[in-house]
């Protein structure tokens, strides 16, 4: 158990000087916040972002918290495999290691799409996209100490079946059940890369996060009435929605394995602290045949 229990704030982020991380989706929402304490801390962060422009802007904006942190970009479109490999040969030209990548990245409950390589957007985007990244910059995290893949998920996994008929859901498209399917996917995923690098003994570890229920810019795809719902509703800032995968990455006390998110009632909102998951989400036999099936998808093997 960790020692500093449910009051875990931005505060208790440890200095994290000398050390980098690529903060997936990081121009908007709990990314920006994640990368912006990151960096407040003294870590070189990587926005990794779809819009250059929207990086550099939000670098800017980190600039104004943090004076001379060290905070670069690189063009990642988690729609696109050929971006995802484009985005990864550029981070292994420019780092020979890295500390933290924090698969952040994501869009909620579109109407239906299909990325570049024809999955459907929300699993596509969501899970394929960061499983297929995680594989590619491994080799660089592997035998750093101290070194960490946190994956970010949601309450909404719950609500998530893997339907290994209909993965792309080409019979049927319902946007809340495909949502539900990438956050349960984002974990099933987490633990059994987690499960792996334990294996082989690397230096690495693998933890999770979700931000309970925070305002940012996820519910624009919502139909009209549920983005008015959600306009009213008494969500936390982005800031505290960051917090738990700030505790993922940084805690000294958090490992391999944990799930983190808002300690408040029903994990909606509040410091953060360690949660639990679903069964569905721990189902081993699952989550192996995720992984084969992924790796299939995106044609990515990884190093372990
Ligand atoms: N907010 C909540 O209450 C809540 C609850 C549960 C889970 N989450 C999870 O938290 C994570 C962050 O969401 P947020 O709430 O901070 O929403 P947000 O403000 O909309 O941020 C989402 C980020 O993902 C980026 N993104 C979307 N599609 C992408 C793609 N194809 N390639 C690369 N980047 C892409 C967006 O880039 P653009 O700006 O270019 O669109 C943006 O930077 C998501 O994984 C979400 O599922 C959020």
């Amino acid at each position: 158990m960790s020692k500093v229990a449910a009051t875990w704030m931005a505060a208790d982020v440890p200095d994290q000087a000398g050390r980098t991380a690529v903060v997936t989706g990081a121009n908007s929402g709990i990314g920006f916040q994640a990368a912006r304490v990151l960096a407040e801390r003294g870590v070189a962060v990587v926005l990794a972002c779809r819009d250059l422009d929207r990086a550099k802007d939000a670098v800017a904006r980190i600039g104004d918290f943090a004076p001379g942190a060290d905070v670069s970009t690189v063009r990642l479109d988690l729609a696109s495999l050929s971006s995802v490999r484009e985005a990864a040969d550029e981070l292994h030209a420019s780092h020979g290691t890295l500390d933290l990548l924090i698969n952040n990245a994501g869009l909620m409950m579109p109407p239906y799409g299909r990325t570049e390589d024809g999955f459907e957007l929300q699993f596509g985007t969501n899970h394929l996209g960061h499983f297929a990244l995680t594989g590619l910059l491994l080799d660089r995290m592997l035998k750093v100490p101290g070194s960490r893949v946190v994956t970010v998920s949601s309450i909404g996994h719950r609500i998530g079946r893997i339907d290994f008929d209909d993965l792309q859901s080409e019979r049927r498209y319902s946007r809340t059940r495909a949502y539900g399917q990438s956050k349960l996917a984002n974990l099933l995923f987490s633990y059994e890369l987690q499960g792996r690098l334990a294996r082989v003994g690397a230096a690495t570890e693998a933890l999770a996060a979700h931000p309970g229920t925070s305002r940012t810019g996820l519910s624009r795809h919502l139909p009209a009435l549920m983005r008015v719902g959600a306009a009213l509703a008494p969500f936390q800032g982005s800031a505290m929605g960051a917090l738990p995968m700030l505790r993922a990455a940084t805690d000294p006390d958090a490992h391999g394995g944990e799930y983190y998110g808002p300690a408040g009632l029903g994990e909606f909102s509040g410091p953060a602290k360690r949660v639990q998951s679903n069964a569905r989400s721990h189902d081993s036999d699952v989550a192996r045949l995720l992984w084969d099936e992924s790796r299939r998808l995106t044609g990515v093997s990884y190093p372990i």
